[in-house]
């Protein structure tokens, strides 16, 4: 971190969370909080929450949360430090330079200057196409059937066909030729000088989540090669990192999100009403791709080409989307190539079609295998049937598993009890180690209740970490019963801890101060939701000193568990022992 942590607080404190986040979502105010449609998944009743009090946001529907800083970085994609320069610029303040080392700030204004030469040349070609030398990349367009909406929309444009006009008109603009080199724009040649990599091209600028320029790729007007020149990997430009379209699709009010292959294709499928559609750049799918696209969904539909590359390059995505946590689902876009060819044929309604009827990606991989073996031939259908009870065993979680079983039982004609077994004795053969698959069951099952044994008591922790920092009376109602050590959960206890040593010294408490002690994303989430276990809303008096004494209760009891599990001495044991008694005693009254 750059800033210090006074520094991080006066931005914090002077960018009130309800104001901010009115800038991006419609709020509207319920008892002591307001409320809207949560921006970080779909949702048609309003779930997500902003407290001014606590400073915080929190979604009960998908348990997004955290500060001002938090919401910026998710929203904005922004780093913690782009994010408190941002609020930081929004509320006025000057953040001291010095923190920032000198190379850090060359690097900074590296990035900027990139940045603003490719803004620049994108109106540049934006502007050749609007003008006369535009009419046969306008004529290709127009074949293509993007109407002038479109073209505004993705910012098209064309390289026209003198080889360093774009070199003249940025060199006019006093950048220097390294600078230029660093844009992948132009190239330098020590015979013919500077001239420009793309001409006589259609031009799609290529931008990152927040609508900037970081590279472009442009496609010949007919048949020549190569079909598609994109920028070359700058300081800007990273195509493993960003995906076409994704700029626009975030704000898609769609459950989920569209994978394609091409540009055409994310400008077709946006045309025809399906804002959610995203491309790889020209490379393959990675898994930083996926982990981008699980900020903004938790489904991801596969609109890859129908040949064979197409189905390849689906087959090495479904197990990074699964490894990021995303469902997806394959469109069959057969008998056309692309989205782009079956919308031009089919129009938008049989492509909603299609994606209702998306193939589960598990179905999808099952049907793709079935075709490696000849189902007229017994050997050919026992091999598939192993093939398929092999990959079965994939699903660790039995219910899970005995669908998937039902399904290829279903769809490939075999009884369920025949599968079933198959897949039960390759589980044994398999071993898992020692371990037969039903022992790996009776094993997790007992994890399960394990688990939630302890979510009872670190949801007990969450909840007395809400009423305190909304009543901080309690602090000394509770003063030599509980303490921050009494919380066992590492993040509830960093919290604590953090939340008692406030208290000492002012007396306050403030949720969101203590949001900056927590770097990331996943810990935000859950001290958020920490912070907002909220129940006792509606209760009476009574009820709430109930619940009051049982949480206590509950986690004194946890955390006396755990001193007793590593006492080495009888004393220590017996010290515990009269503590756990004497907790049955324990009243505190509100
Ligand atoms: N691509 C590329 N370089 C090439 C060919 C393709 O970078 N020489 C990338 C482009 O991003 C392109 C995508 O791969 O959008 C898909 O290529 P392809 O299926 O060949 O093209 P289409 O998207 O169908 O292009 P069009 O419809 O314009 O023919
Ligand atoms: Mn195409």
């Amino acid at each position: 971190m750059y800033y210090s942590d006074d520094v991080i607080e006066e931005v914090r404190s002077r960018n009130d969370i309800v104001d901010v986040i009115s800038g991006y979502v419609r709020l509207q105010k319920k008892g002591a909080s307001y409320f809207g449609l949560c921006p970080f998944h779909n949702e048609k009743s309003p779930s997500f929450s902003v407290s001014p009090s606590k400073q915080m946001y929190y979604c009960f529907g998908c348990g997004a949360g955290g500060n001002v800083f938090t919401f910026l970085m998710e929203y904005e994609n922004y780093t913690f430090v782009e994010a408190v320069q941002a609020l930081a610029r929004r509320a006025g303040i000057t953040l001291p330079e010095a923190e920032i080392s000198p190379q850090q700030r060359q690097e900074a204004s590296l990035r900027q200057q990139l940045l603003e030469i490719n803004k620049l040349a994108a109106k540049y070609y934006y502007y050749q196409l609007i003008q006369p030398q535009g009419e046969t990349a306008r004529a290709y367009l127009e074949g293509r059937r993007l109407s002038h909406e479109t073209i505004v929309k993705f910012g098209l444009g064309y390289s026209n066909k003198f080889s360093n006009d774009l070199y003249q008109y940025l060199h006019s603009k006093k950048y220097s030729d390294q600078l230029l080199r660093e844009t992948g724009l132009v190239t330098m040649d020590e015979k013919r000088g500077a001239h420009d990599k793309f001409w006589n091209r259609v031009m799609f600028p290529i931008m990152d989540v927040n609508n900037r320029v970081i590279g472009f790729g442009g496609r010949v007007l007919g048949d020549g090669t190569p079909k598609y020149l994109n920028s070359p990997e700058t300081k800007l430009f990273d195509k493993s990192r960003n995906l076409y379209g994704l700029n626009l699709a975030r704000r898609s009010r769609r459950p989920n999100m569209i994978i394609c292959e091409g540009y055409m294709d994310v400008i077709s499928m946006h045309q025809a009403g399906f804002d959610n559609a995203v491309a790889s750049l020209g490379t393959a799918f990675t898994s930083q791709q996926a982990s981008l696209l699980k900020r903004y969904t938790s489904e991801v539909l596969l609109a890859y080409d129908s040949d064979g590359a197409g189905v390849k390059a689906a087959l090495r995505a479904i197990p990074m989307l699964k490894e990021a946590g995303l469902k997806s689902r394959v469109i069959d876009m057969k008998p056309y190539k692309d989205p782009d060819e079956f919308i031009k044929n089919l129009g938008s309604e049989a492509f909603e079609e299609r994606i209702s009827n998306a193939k589960n990606s598990f179905m999808f991989e099952i049907s793709v295998i079935e075709k490696n073996y000849d189902m007229n031939d017994p050997d050919g259908k026992t091999g598939f049937y192993n093939e398929a009870a092999q990959r079965l065993l994939e699903f660790s979680q039995e219910l899970e598993r005995k669908n998937y079983i039902e399904a290829i039982a279903r769809t490939y004609g075999i009884a369920f009890d025949d599968l079933n077994r198959l897949v039960n004795r390759l589980g044994l053969k398999a071993g898992y180690g020692d371990e037969n698959i039903y022992q790996k069951k009776n094993r997790e099952a007992a994890h399960e209740k394990a688990s939630n044994r302890e979510d009872a008591a670190v949801t007990a922790q969450k909840l007395l970490l809400t009423w305190l920092s909304e009543d901080v009376r309690l602090f000394d109602k509770l003063s030599g019963v509980i303490g921050p050590e009494d919380f066992t959960d590492k993040l509830c206890h960093e919290a604590a801890a953090a939340v008692f040593n406030e208290y000492r010294q002012n007396g306050t408490v403030t949720p969101a101060r203590i949001m900056n002690l927590f770097e990331d994303k996943q810990e935000h989430d859950a001290v958020a939701r920490a912070f907002h276990t909220n129940i006792y809303d509606d209760g009476d008096m009574a009820s709430r000193e109930k619940a009051l004494n049982e949480t206590v209760r509950r986690i004194k009891m946890a955390s006396l568990e755990q001193r007793s599990r590593s006492a080495s001495d009888l004393k220590t044991l017996q010290e515990i022992i009269q503590q756990k008694n004497s907790l049955q005693k324990l009243h505190i009254s509100l």
